[in-house]
């Protein structure tokens, strides 16, 4: 099977408005919080990537009714002390994110299970998760003394424990505070840098009780979640690639409506502000946990910047796109504090360069993130994405400036969490692709 696509370069200008699909973060929790609490949970505008159905599949695996109609779920469950035990491995396919937050509801439930990804979860680190956890009391075994997938954990009583984070991670915080929801104590965690709050936020909106402040996170264990309705706005980090589209093409103007404006995750918005993008960003008025809003952009002339400290994990999954988006800035944009990138769904700051570099630009990596210098006009060619899907999308951003058509390898990793990328892609330019 060919999995790869070519895309026509396009230098047109790019027009219209979207609503990109839900954020990937907060569809992935509101089918865990859904299967965790009692009662019924309704959840509109998720997000039907790979990385959700995959937590979607664990949780059924448990026992839990999940219904989907369209982007409409429905989850019906009697409490997570009434999920089965599961006859059959727990396969969490691409997502770091199903993977890490299930070690912690599992590790505190009355249940044995096996949880296992794809090759690239298999080499992603979850000592960062099974050390805390295991702190906590928690019994999980796994390939090299834990480290690796697959893993196996055998729930068990736990202990709340304070902790402070040695990276900033809202994966392994988020894992440590499911765990807590079952554990003894409460459960404390520390925070030098504010990662997104998804999960404080949405632990409010099940009815628990959780108090944050000043990077610490109290949470008492032995609370009832209850199901509620859960609107997911659009993905902020999907959002992004078209906005950098936007913004490098000339002549474009793009609107994108209903987006998340949580400000943990609004890093990629401070950056194409302090870089000169002619950008307008409307909240709605609503009363639900997550801000959104609509946010339009135009081709704007832009400078390069320095980016690093607490605004990485404001933005740690929109670096490849801004990457692209600094070879068309003039001057230098300098990328720091990101090693995190070389523990993605691959190593980020290698495929970032590689690829870029293959287009003409002008980019090199460092130990924490990359250095970039502008504007290139860049050419095209054969693009990998290494089945990272925000590799993938950045290849495909690139046809919207460069001279020449760009192929991109194992395209089809991009549904992870935009499955309807390339219509988007085409709603808003003349796009077309080769093959
Ligand atoms: C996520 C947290 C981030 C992010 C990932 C989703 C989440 O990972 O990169 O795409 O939903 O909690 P880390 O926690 O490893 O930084």
């Amino acid at each position: 099977m060919i999995d790869s696509i070519i895309l026509q370069a396009n230098q047109n200008p790019l027009q219209g408005s979207l609503r990109v699909p839900g954020d990937k973060s907060i569809s992935h929790r509101a089918v865990m919080f859904g299967a965790m609490a009692k009662g019924k949970t309704t959840v509109s505008g998720f997000l039907l990537g790979d990385d959700c159905l995959s937590t979607i599949s664990c949780f059924r695996k448990l026992g839990v009714d999940i219904q989907v109609t369209g982007t409409n779920v429905t989850i019906n469950s009697d409490g997570m002390e009434n999920w089965n035990e599961p006859i059959e491995i727990l396969d969490t396919g691409n997502s770091g994110t199903t993977t890490r937050l299930m070690l912690g509801i599992l590790a505190g439930s009355h249940l044995h299970s096996v949880l296992v990804g794809d090759e690239s979860i298999a080499k992603r680190p979850m000592k960062r998760v099974i050390d805390p956890l295991r702190q906590m009391g928690a019994q999980i075994t796994g390939r090299s003394g834990g480290q690796f997938t697959p893993l196996a954990v055998q729930g068990t009583k736990l202990t709340a424990i304070d902790y402070k984070m040695p990276v900033a991670s809202a994966q392994v915080k988020s894992a440590i505070l499911l765990a807590g929801l079952r554990a003894k104590g409460i459960t404390i965690v520390r925070e030098s840098e504010v990662s997104r709050d998804h999960t404080e936020r949405m632990l409010r909106q099940f009815g628990a009780q959780l108090t944050s402040a000043n990077g610490v996170i109290q949470f008492p264990g032995g609370q009832m979640l209850t199901g509620t309705h859960v609107d997911v706005p659009g993905d902020i980090s999907s959002a992004a690639f078209f906005l950098v589209a936007g913004v490098i093409a000339k002549g474009s103007l793009i609107r994108l409506i209903h987006v998340g404006l949580n400000p943990t995750r609004t890093g990629i918005l401070d950056v194409l502000k302090q870089m000169g993008a002619q950008l307008e960003i409307e909240p709605n008025d609503s009363e639900s946990e997550e801000p959104t809003g609509s946010v339009t952009i135009r081709s704007s002339e832009l400078k390069g910047i320095e980016i690093g400290g607490d605004l990485i994990p404001r933005l740690i999954d929109e670096i490849p796109i801004i990457a692209l988006l600094a070879t068309q800035a003039h001057g230098t944009t300098i990328i720091k504090n990101a090693e995190e990138l070389k523990v993605k769904e691959t190593d980020r700051i290698a495929a970032v360069v590689d690829e870029l570099r293959k287009l003409g630009a002008n980019i090199e990596a460092t130990d924490d993130g990359m250095i970039i210098k502008g504007p290139v006009t860049l050419s095209g060619g054969k693009l990998q994405s290494y089945g990272d899907h925000r590799i993938g999308m950045m290849a495909a951003i690139a046809s919207v400036v460069s001279t020449q058509p760009i192929e991109i390898e194992q395209a089809s990793c991009i549904s992870v969490s935009y499955p309807n990328f390339f219509e988007h892609l085409k709603t808003v330019s003349s796009f077309e692709t080769l093959r």
